[in-house]
C-alpha cells in the first residue's frame, strides 16, 4: 500500500482472455464512483474499454484514460492525484505479459475475474502463482458469468477455489446477464442502466462487489453508504 496518499490502485487481471476484466473494470468503476473519486485506465493494446467509454461519452461517471502505457501509472502515483481508486484494465494475452507485470509492480490489490469453465482454471492459477503471489500482492478471485439455471454451479466453484485451489475470493459474484454483453456497444454502466428486473439484479451484483472492494480499503466506510 502506498503510504503517502489515500489512493488505491487496483489491477483487474487474468491472463485468460474473455473472463470479464473489461466488464469488471468499467462496472466496478461506475459503482465506486457513486461514493468515491475514480479513474479507470486502459493499458490493454486491444482497447476494449476505450470503445465502451466512447460510447458512454457524457454518461461516463468516472475519469477515463485510454491507450495508456503502464508508465502512466507511476506518474499518477507521483503526482498524488486526488483519486480514491484507480482501476486498471489489463491485457489478457500472453504476448502482453510485460505490460501486465508493469501494472502489478505498482498495484495495491488485484481483482482476478474467473468464469466457471474448466479451461479457465489453469491460466488463472498461472497468473496468480507466477505474477501475483511473487509480488506479495493482495488479491481476490471474482466469479463471473454465474448461471443461476445450472444447479450448484456457484457452490461447486466456491468450493473449488476455497478447498482445492486455496485462493482468496470475493463473496460477491456476477451473474450472467445479456445486459452485461450489450453494455459496451450501448455505452451502458450500472449508473445509467434503465431499471427493470434484469438490470436491477445486475446492478445489485456489481454493488455488492463495490462494497466488498471498498471495505478492503476503508472498513469504516463499508456500511450502507449508497
Ligand atoms: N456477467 C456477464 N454476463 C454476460 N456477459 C458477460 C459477463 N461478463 C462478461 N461478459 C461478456 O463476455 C465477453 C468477455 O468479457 P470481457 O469483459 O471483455 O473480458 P476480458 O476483458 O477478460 O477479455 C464480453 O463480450 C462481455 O460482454
Ligand atoms: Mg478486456
Amino acid at each position: 500500500m502506498n503510504e503517502s496518499s489515500g489512493m488505491s490502485l487496483i489491477a483487474i487481471a487474468n491472463q485468460k482472455g474473455g473472463v470479464g476484466k473489461t466488464t469488471v473494470a468499467m462496472q466496478l468503476g461506475a459503482v465506486l464512483s457513486r461514493r468515491f473519486s475514480v479513474l479507470v485506465v486502459d493499458v490493454d493494446p486491444q482497447q476494449s474499454s476505450v470503445w465502451w467509454a466512447e460510447n458512454a461519452s457524457d454518461l461516463l461517471p468516472f475519469d477515463f484514460a485510454g491507450s495508456q502505457s503502464p508508465r502512466m501509472l507511476t506518474r499518477v502515483r507521483e503526482l498524488d492525484l486526488e483519486y480514491d481508486f484507480v482501476l486498471v484494465d489489463t491485457p489478457g494475452s500472453l504476448e502482453d505479459t510485460e505490460i501486465l507485470e508493469a501494472v502489478l509492480d505498482v498495484a495495491d490489490f488485484v481483482v482476478v475475474p474467473l468464469t466457471p469453465e474448466p479451461l479457465a482454471v489453469e491460466p488463472t492459477m498461472r497468473t496468480i502463482t507466477r505474477l501475483i503471489e511473487p509480488r506479495h500482492l493482495r488479491h481476490s478471485v471474482l466469479l463471473n458469468r454465474i448461471d443461476g439455471r445450472i444447479p450448484n454451479q456457484l457452490t461447486t466453484w466456491r468450493e473449488l477455489l476455497d478447498t482445492t485451489l486455496g485462493v482468496p475470493r470475493f463473496d460477491a459474484y456476477l451473474r450472467q446477464y445479456k445486459a452485461h454483453a450489450d453494455a459496451p456497444i450501448l455505452g451502458q454502466l450500472v449508473t445509467n442502466l434503465g431499471g427493470n428486473r434484469r438490470t436491477e439484479r445486475l446492478i445489485a451484483d456489481v454493488t455488492r462487489l463495490g462494497h466488498e472492494v471498498a471495505g478492503q480499503f476503508a472498513p469504516a466506510l463499508s456500511g450502507r453508504w449508497w
